[in-house]
């Protein structure tokens, strides 16, 4: 079969959602998992931060996929199967699958994503697009299924692309890495975007643009929790927060409460108090340098094996390969 496609969702998505909610607002300080922000509204916001002038991360990104995939694809020995955890539409990663077809190597890309609907509708485009490929993907959410995740054939390159990555926290990071380690055979590797230091204007504005559409995406978790949770938090009363912490290395994105305020979240029969400019934490985005991915790497048993930037040096893209 050309296509296939695995479904390993979790009926209880919902009760996840309310642990993981419950456990962020009661602690101290207040947090709230970045996931949360990705409904259809704050996925349409967080395409148009993509598209932004200060957002820079994801045009080097591609700056680097579009100029660079044949050089990825050889230094990491002309894999036949590409592994793309975070799928999407694959927007990306076309260029990663040109790549292997011009050199004779594509067989099966595996896209891995938590929407049903956008893996299906990329696994059809792809195989008209890709005479031969096959897809063989999996809708699930990778953080706790990705041993299960396809094996395809041959030799494979897992792509975890997006800066993704620098969401979660070292300890996250570490365990994770070392799960890719566990997936990675002989002749395997790792590709990983990654945002780099910069200065701190410059990262700031990333997260913080003129337009104010960082803003908006930022206190959507908050109309997320209201849909979905029956909360009554009100947007206008809070403000977005955008800090580069130097000593952390990372961005620390916040929301604010402007006022004494309480808020009732009636899916999990709570009362929580915000102070007047009590801060929130929404989520971290780490940025490193060639020398800290190098030794996250090292931490995990793994070896950097290639380094790709944009021209600008503003992102990376690694390649890494199990140490020995
Ligand atoms: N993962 C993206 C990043 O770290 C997400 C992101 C961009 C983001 N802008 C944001 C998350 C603003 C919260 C607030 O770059």
């Amino acid at each position: 079969m050309t296509i296939a496609i695995e479904v390993h969702l979790d009926g209880d998505a919902a009760a996840k959602m309310a642990r993981d909610v419950r456990e962020g607002l009661c602690a101290y300080p207040k947090e709230v998992a970045p996931k949360y922000f990705y409904d259809e509204r704050g996925s349409l916001l967080f395409e148009r931060i993509t598209e932004l002038p200060e957002y820079y991360p994801t045009r080097a990104e591609r700056e680097i996929l579009t100029t660079r995939s044949a050089a990825i694809h050889a230094a990491a020995g002309c894999p036949e199967t590409l592994v793309e955890l975070g799928s999407g539409s694959a927007a990306k990663t076309r260029h990663l699958l040109s790549a292997m077809r011009d050199c004779g190597s594509l067989d099966t890309y595996v896209p891995v994503d938590i929407s049903e609907e956008i893996t299906e509708r990329t696994a059809s485009e792809l195989v008209d697009e890709y005479p031969g490929l096959k897809v063989h993907g999996m809708v699930c959410d990778f953080e706790q299924h990705l041993e299960r995740v396809p094996h395809g054939s041959g030799t494979r390159m897992i792509a975890f692309l997006g800066g993704t990555i620098g969401n979660l926290y070292p300890r996250e990071r570490h365990a994770f890495l070392e799960r890719i380690r566990a997936l990675l055979g002989p002749g395997d590797h790792l590709l990983l975007g990654t945002d780099l230091i910069k200065d701190k204007a410059r990262l700031e504005a990333a997260y913080d643009d003129d337009a104010g559409v960082t803003a908006e995406f930022n206190k959507n978790v908050l109309a997320v929790l209201n849909d979905q949770l029956g909360a009554d938090f009100d947007l206008d009363a809070f403000e977005h927060v955008a800090r580069y912490d130097t000593e952390a290395e990372r961005m620390d994105i916040r929301l604010r409460s402007r006022a004494d305020q309480d808020v009732r979240v009636d899916g999990l029969d709570l009362e929580i108090h915000f102070a007047d400019g009590e801060e929130m934490r929404t989520e971290i985005s780490t940025k490193f340098t060639r020398e800290r991915i190098a030794a996250a790497y090292d931490g995990a048993g793994l070896e950097l094996r290639g380094w790709f930037t944009d021209a600008a040096g503003d992102y990376a893209l690694s390649l890494a390969a199990p140490a020995g």
